[in-house]
């Protein structure tokens, strides 16, 4: 992948901020540092950056609660602002493509072209077939801005801006032990959306941003016993809960299972209509709604594809005196777009 030092890993989450700092040892990389913060509901709403001032102290809180002193950062945006696609072109050059790459990209923006910033990567290019493999992603300005002046605020200094669903596909990719020639759906269900990535070969070939997610279930969890956000919170996720609570809570949690898995399915579907290839063979879930109890065997059964849910420490050390290992044991799935970030470098070679 890359040169230089590892960049440290800031997850900024609607519902939390997730740290990861990896070292590296003997060309290995050591998790030394993972740490988290809570944000209040109303900090981050629908990807949009409601109150910075709070967002700003719980950033400043992170890294000097975990005395980091690498102030140099990788971060992600996701979402509506977020447009992926993957485009196939004519073979053209890598100048010839720099100059038409925003032409060649308007017609599939529902914003201006002046309103955003793009970024792409080429997967294949062919001068014998006349083809180029483009993939590209752009960010609303607007929305970039936002994120990089409050991580400056903090006294961060961003070197990367990533996509959630690709900080994923590199945390998923990173481990030794997966099936890399083969097609699997990554979806990272978190409090707002659910990110979802079909890899194929080790390239992205389709993803898609759900505004699915942990608030829904602890919003209908609230509604329906008469409690505060935070109270159904808790009991949603493990706080002891009466025999009436508990009914309605599984009943929550069921509906939740069922809406999730259908919107994979629906994105299995319009990936085998869209794309000649490989058939899904495989689902792999990751972020902080992936801990709900029984969910992957939910999925697994009622879409017949196997599915697991990911650690992305699997392959790396971990440094026991520095790391809560009790939080990573925990909640590691939710790490899993942090990792993806924390592995990018500081000078990286393509
Ligand atoms: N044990 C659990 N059972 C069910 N849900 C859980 C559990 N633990 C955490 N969650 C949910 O996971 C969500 C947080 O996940 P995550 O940290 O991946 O989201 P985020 O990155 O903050 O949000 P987003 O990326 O959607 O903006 C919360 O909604 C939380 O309620
Ligand atoms: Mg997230």
């Amino acid at each position: 992948m890359g040169k230089g030092a590892y960049l440290i890993g800031l997850d900024i989450g609607s519902s939390s901020v997730k740290l990861v700092e990896l070292k590296e040892k003997k060309g290995h990389p050591v998790l030394h540092h993972l740490g988290v913060v809570h944000l209040a509901p109303e900090t981050i709403v629908e990807g949009t950056i409601i109150d910075s001032y709070d967002l700003i102290n719980a950033i400043k809180h992170l890294i000097s609660a975990h005395h980091i002193k690498n102030r140099k950062v990788a971060i992600s945006v996701s979402g509506t602002p977020v447009i992926v696609k993957r485009l196939t072109l004519g073979y053209m050059t890598d100048k010839e493509l720099a100059e038409t790459i925003d032409w060649e990209v308007e017609r599939y923006l529902p914003f201006d072209l002046s309103e955003v910033n793009i970024d792409y990567h080429i997967i294949r290019s062919d001068e014998e077939k006349n083809q180029l493999e483009v993939l590209i992603a752009a960010v609303k300005k607007e929305t970039l801005e936002e994120y990089l002046s409050v991580v400056a605020e903090a006294g961060l200094k961003v070197r990367v801006v990533d996509v959630d669903a690709f900080a994923m596909e590199n945390a998923y990719l990173f481990s030794g032990q997966r099936e890399k020639n083969q097609t699997v759906i990554l979806a990272n269900i978190g409090a707002s959306l659910m990110n979802l990535n079909i890899v194929s070969e080790g390239e992205t070939m389709f993803t898609r941003d759900i505004a699915l997610g942990g608030i829904n279930f602890t919003k209908e969890i609230q509604k329906q016993i008469g409690v505060t956000y935070e109270e159904a919170e808790k009991l949603k996720t493990g706080g002891e809960l009466d025999p009436a609570q508990e009914i309605i809570v599984n009943n929550v949690l069921e509906t939740a299972k069922e809406s999730l898995s259908s919107e994979i399915l629906k994105s299995i579907n319009f990936y085998n209509s869209t794309f000649e290839g490989n058939e899904v063979k495989e689902i792999v879930l990751s972020g902080g709604s992936a801990l709900m109890n029984g969910i992957a065997e939910y999925i697994q059964q009622s879409l017949n594809i196997p599915t697991s849910i990911i650690n992305p420490f699997e392959d790396v050390d971990i440094n026991s005196k520095t790391v809560d290992i009790d939080l990573m044991e925990k909640t590691a799935p939710m790490f899993t777009v942090a990792f993806g970030l924390a592995l990018r470098r500081e000078k990286e070679e393509k």
